[in-house]
């Protein structure tokens, strides 16, 4: 049985990984900042499989504190992230900006940095990005460009750690119903449950798969969409949203 360190485990598609994986004997190490969550999976759980650390992944030194009670993990499954939306270009939100760069983006940095030493030889890294990155969408600047750089990120990672032989699982998932989609307001073709999105990572990472993208209606469209000519493209996608 493996050792899976989750982020973003209280909720959405992290919470439905850590069933997942703990349904499957596996033990899980579940990470997030809502306690009371974090009090609930454990009631629900055998406590000699799941153990929980409560820590903003913001903060370097309450992450670094959070990681040094971790001995060996063979996968880590870096989910937490946070979207929001840039409602004004002109008056571009940089705050925003900031935060949700260093929540998808930045944390996952110091995450590697404290994690990476820990993870098993033939372990293996899941960074779960976006399908945003497929085709850029109308107010996703601060969301999309978080989420692009993480694809670069897991790209370029993945050749420097294949000598370790650490996988690197790059994570596309299209609309799954969770808290972080409750609040959009437009629609969301093809959108799948949580508890799917895990079944669909859970299968991905165990085969291990380099990318995984779901649901395939959803992310080949966008990438056909990629395919058009730019102007096409974007007269499309502000359709499509508005
Ligand atoms: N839902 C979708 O349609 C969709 C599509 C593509 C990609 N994704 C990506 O999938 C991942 C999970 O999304 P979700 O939809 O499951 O969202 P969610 O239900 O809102 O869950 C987000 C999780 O991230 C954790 N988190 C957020 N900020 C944190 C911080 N500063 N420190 C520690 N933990 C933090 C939250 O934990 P606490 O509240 O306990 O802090 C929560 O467990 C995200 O990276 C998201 O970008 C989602």
């Amino acid at each position: 049985m493996s050792k899976i360190l989750i982020t973003g485990a209280t909720s959405g598609i992290g919470e439905a990984l850590v069933h997942k994986y703990l349904k499957q004997g596996h033990n899980v190490i579940a990470c997030g900042r809502n306690t009371e969550k974090l009090a609930q999976l454990t009631n629900h759980a055998n406590s000699s499989q799941l153990s929980t650390l409560a820590f903003d992944i913001t903060n370097t030194d309450d992450t670094e504190q959070a990681i040094a009670q971790v001995e060996q993990v063979d996968i880590i499954i870096l989910n937490a992230g946070d979207c929001q939306y840039i409602d004004d270009a002109i008056g571009f939100d940089n705050k925003l900006f900031q935060h949700i760069i260093n929540t998808n983006l930045i944390a996952i940095g110091h995450l590697l940095h404290f994690l990476l030493p820990k993870v098993s030889k033939h372990g293996q890294v899941v960074l779960v990005s976006s399908s945003v990155t497929i085709v850029p969408l109308p107010r996703a600047e601060a969301y999309g460009a978080s989420k692009a750089g993480l694809d670069y990120l897991a790209n370029s990672l993945r050749i420097d750690l294949a000598k370790n032989n650490i996988g690197v699982t790059l994570v596309h998932p299209g609309f799954v119903a969770t808290p972080l989609t409750d609040k959009n307001t437009f629609d969301m073709p093809f959108k799948i449950t949580s508890e799917d999105a895990a079944k669909r990572i859970y299968a991905g990472v165990a085969a291990r798969k380099s990318y995984l993208h779901f649901p395939k209606r959803f992310t080949y469209l966008l990438k056909l969409i990629a395919m058009l000519p730019n102007p096409l493209w974007q007269r499309l996608v502000a359709r499509s949203i508005r």
